[in-house]
């Protein structure tokens, strides 16, 4: 399934290079063109939209970007209720959703008391295909996930720079994540990842090294999310990630590997001005998502700020069909279970 990362393209310079991922005006234009061709010639009009929530904020990890850290005294920790979440879920979820992905903090007792029981009803009383982005669990807990009939698993590598990773207590080792993600997509499971661009010290050469680290994984898909200073964070004072570099790294990565599914994610919305959201799905973005999290826990689910912009389903609606696409009906996780046949 994985092409050889660097191909040769008319001038003879390696793909990618930093020329393309600083790319600003025509030359960008050219490069978006590219992606978006490759979207539609893969995925034709529509795109995956998969709904989200957050079921616990409640972390045991301490990533200096990410509002939700063990320090931030700041934060009210909630953990989702079992009940009403599955009443949202089975009962009013928008029409639109084809998927659902259940997010939080490391919080293995999230796992255990809501996410698995929560995946099993899913699974028996709705089509939904179930994603989860949980952390870095014990290989015990995630077969369990599987079993309970998950099939995605989100886990971002967020910088391939080894020193970042550290300075910034992402989690473990970096090496650790990566061969993490490697066993989960050796064990069962799809694996998306994604990296953060524009984190503070990064640099154009480092962005260009995530891209390199995302296609030597195995993963069915991955995602670029602009940088966006937490509140209460050690970040706080840095600058936001630019949008052109986000966009850039997303349209390479959709030329690179046209099976992909690469998320427009909604901090496009901060760091993109007007364009946003729409930019993402101009660059080879595949999938949209439309946050279900309950309005009284969504305020304290902190990624950066408590004003990021939330995507609901007439705004993600809106974005598909101001860029000409459509929703699509058949599911990622349907698309990927036929994908991995057709592999086979
Ligand atoms: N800016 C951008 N992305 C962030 N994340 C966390 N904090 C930030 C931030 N300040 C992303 C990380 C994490 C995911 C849940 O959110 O990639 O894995």
């Amino acid at each position: 399934m994985n092409a050889d990362p660097v191909q040769e393209i008319p001038g003879g310079d390696a793909f990618p290079s930093i020329t393309d991922l600083g790319a600003t005006g025509p030359a960008q234009q050219e490069l978006h063109r590219r992606a978006w061709t490759a979207t539609r010639s893969r995925f034709g009009d529509s795109v995956f939209v998969r709904g989200v929530v957050e079921i616990s904020n409640h972390c045991r990890e301490n990533c200096h970007y990410c509002g939700m850290r063990r320090e931030n005294r700041d934060l009210k920790r909630y953990r989702g209720r079992l009940d009403s979440l599955l009443e949202l879920l089975v009962h009013r979820r928008p029409g639109s959703i084809t998927d659902l992905n259940l997010q939080a903090g490391e919080d293995p007792v999230a796992v255990r008391e809501i996410a698995i029981p929560l995946i099993q009803t899913l699974r028996r009383e709705t089509p939904l295909g179930i994603s989860v982005c949980l952390g870095t669990l014990s290989k015990d807990l995630s077969a369990e996930l599987l079993e309970a009939g998950a099939t995605t698993y989100i886990i971002k590598f967020e910088s391939s720079q080894e020193a970042l990773y550290r300075s910034f207590e992402a989690p473990g080792t970096l090496a650790e994540r990566l061969s993490h993600i490697r066993w989960l997509a050796g064990n069962g499971w799809n694996v998306s990842s994604g990296f953060i661009s524009g984190l503070p010290g990064q640099g154009i050469e480092g962005l260009l090294g995530d891209i390199q680290a995302a296609l030597d994984l195995p993963l069915i898909g991955c995602s670029v999310s602009p940088f966006v200073p937490g509140e209460s964070t050690p970040l706080r004072d840095a600058s936001s990630g630019g949008f052109d570099p986000t966009l850039n790294a997303m349209a390479l990565l959709r030329i690179l590997r046209p099976d992909w599914v690469i998320p427009a994610v909604s901090a496009l919305n901060i760091v993109g001005a007007d364009l946003g959201y729409r930019g993402g799905l101009r660059a080879g973005a595949n999938l949209c998502t439309i946050n279900l999290t309950p309005t009284e826990m969504r305020g304290d689910y902190l990624l950066y700020k408590r004003d990021r912009f939330i995507m609901d389903e007439d705004r993600v609606l809106s974005a598909i069909a101001q860029e000409g696409l459509t929703v699509s009906r058949k599911s990622l996780a349907a698309f990927l279970a036929a994908q991995t046949q057709d592999h086979s």
